[in-house]
């Protein structure tokens, strides 16, 4: 299913989503409605999944002792389950406390199939503020930070808010940001959301921040980025 064709014109306005303050009980009512959750896939990107599989050794996967991972506006958490398969503390965080539950549930099932080495947390937060860091006694920042369709999903004007709190969250020096870039292929004046982003939007928020380490066109992804997505991974300067 496309995301861009499965939200209407009356869930997008829905979904135009300003102040910050309210983002929590719009979504939430997404969620609540359940009939309408068109970016969910089920399952995680399979791009992450490759990288992950590929070069999860040079980005430091065969040593996870004590590293933590978090997912921001993790929806139903196929992602945070993936992190924590490798033996990381990893957590997703959504600020509608309905898709928490859901990811809660989901976990919960997938672990009764399938146990993983590390672990999987889900907490109701708001991405641009502090209490679920000290929740998941992350002060240090976090080893692995994952956004897929979180930055598209925010309103344009919270780009750079996005940014820097990503540069607050990912440990100095040595954590990592991988973002799956989506969606490339539609400009952003045709609005959202998913609002369109370019390669260069990235490299223009993140430059400063982050070294560029990896960056590529993924063969396997979603349905709808293929063709378009791209998978980056950022590592956190030290200053
Ligand atoms: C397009 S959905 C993507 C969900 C998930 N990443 C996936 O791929 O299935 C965006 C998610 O971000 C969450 N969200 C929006 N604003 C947020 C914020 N400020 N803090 C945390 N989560 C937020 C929404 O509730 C929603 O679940």
């Amino acid at each position: 299913m496309s995301t861009d064709a499965a939200i209407t014109p009356d869930a997008r306005e829905r979904l135009r989503i300003h102040p910050v303050e309210e983002h929590g009980r719009l979504w939430s009512e997404l969620w609540d409605e359940g009939s309408f959750l068109p970016w969910d896939r089920d399952a995680p990107n399979p791009a992450l999944v490759d990288l992950l599989a590929e070069r999860g050794t040079e980005l430091g996967l065969g040593e996870t002792a004590g590293k933590k991972a978090l997912v921001p506006g993790c929806g139903k958490g196929y992602d945070v389950l993936l992190f924590g398969s490798y033996g990381l503390a990893a957590a997703g965080v959504d600020i509608s406390e309905s898709a928490v539950k859901m990811a809660q549930a989901c976990s919960e099932q997938a672990l009764k199939e399938k146990p993983i080495s590390g672990a999987a947390a889900f907490v109701t937060a708001d991405f641009f503020k502090d209490e679920f860091v000290k929740e998941l006694h992350a002060e240090e920042g976090f080893d692995f930070v994952y956004d897929y369709t979180f930055l598209c999903a925010l309103p344009p004007d919270l780009r750079t808010s996005w940014a820097k709190r990503m540069h607050e969250l990912v440990k100095k020096g040595s954590g990592y940001l991988i973002c799956i870039e989506f969606p490339l292929y539609k400009g952003i004046e045709t609005g959202g959301p998913p609002w369109g982003l370019t390669n260069a939007v990235y490299d223009e928020l993140l430059g400063l921040g982050f070294e560029k380490l990896i960056h590529y066109m993924p063969e396997r992804t979603h349905e709808v980025g293929k063709g378009t997505d791209y998978i980056t991974v950022w590592r956190r300067k030290a200053d």
